[in-house]
């Protein structure tokens, strides 16, 4: 029997618990650091080597986080469903976790890319990057990160996948950024949602039969959703 599809859009909520901030609950700072001046396309004109220490610092804490149990979760859903991530975070623990399915909205501290030639893309670990590191055609390098201002390249491919999603699992994220928070306006009505975030019930979804707020932590509210589809998925094969 064809597996069905389980698309899953993440944001910093879930990697909150591996230790790395989310956005809003650093009160709109991100260690410290005004997020226009360091995460937007003007911020990088006006200051780059401000931008370049900010990014040099969480690629190296990203570096060393480990998935938790809400990343592991959806790893183990592999087994039953078509799983498709979808995340606004730019940590690989997705990845990490062993999915193997991941679309990076926002870009990836991992990765650098030439400034000029926005198809060379360097896998760059914790290393950090400076004024003056070049690309092999001589162009300087910038983090492989989209910043607010530029265009997000992998959304229609996004899209494209959230078409055909029987269920959208909705983890960590508060929906306020665009056009990342516009997916779930591309959901068939027949799929099943889940919103799993402490703060569920504030989150600007319009809550009807299809939508299931889950108010817990993702360590706790991803492993019990996946639980139930596992649940579902095995009942359907008898
Ligand atoms: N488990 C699950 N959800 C959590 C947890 C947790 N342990 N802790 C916090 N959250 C929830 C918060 O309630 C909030 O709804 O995670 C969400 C985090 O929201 P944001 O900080 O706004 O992060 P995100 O939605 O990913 O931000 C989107 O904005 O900062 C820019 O480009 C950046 O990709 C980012 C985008």
């Amino acid at each position: 029997m064809q597996k069905k599809h389980v698309v899953v859009l993440t944001g910093a909520g879930i990697s909150a618990e591996s230790g790395l901030k989310t956005f809003r609950d650093s009160g709109g700072l991100w260690e410290n650091y005004d997020v226009m001046e360091v995460a937007s396309i003007e911020g990088w004109q006006k200051n780059p080597e401000l931008v370049l220490k900010f990014y040099n610092e969480r690629r190296k804490q990203a570096y060393h986080a480990q998935p938790n149990a809400g990343h592991l979760a959806l790893k183990e859903l592999e087994k039953y469903y078509k799983v498709s991530i979808i995340t606004q975070n730019v940590d690989n623990l997705h990845e990490k976790a062993g999915s193997t399915n991941v679309i990076h909205l926002h870009g990836e501290l991992s990765k650098v890319r030439s400034e000029k030639y926005e198809d060379l893309i360097y896998e760059w670990g914790d290393k950090e990057i400076h004024l003056g590191d070049k690309c092999e055609r001589g162009a300087q390098l910038r983090p492989h990160i989209v910043w607010f201002g530029e265009v997000v390249p992998m959304m229609e491919h996004a899209i494209n996948v959230t078409l055909s999603a029987d269920y959208f699992l909705v983890i960590g994220t508060s929906l306020n950024v665009y056009p990342a928070a516009g997916l779930i306006n591309y959901l068939p009505a027949t799929a099943d949602i889940y919103v799993i975030d402490p703060h569920a019930h504030e989150l600007p979804i319009r809550s009807n039969k299809k939508v299931k707020l889950i108010s817990e932590k993702a360590t706790i509210g991803v492993p019990k959703v996946v639980a139930l589809l596992i649940e579902e998925a095995t009942k359907q094969e008898h």
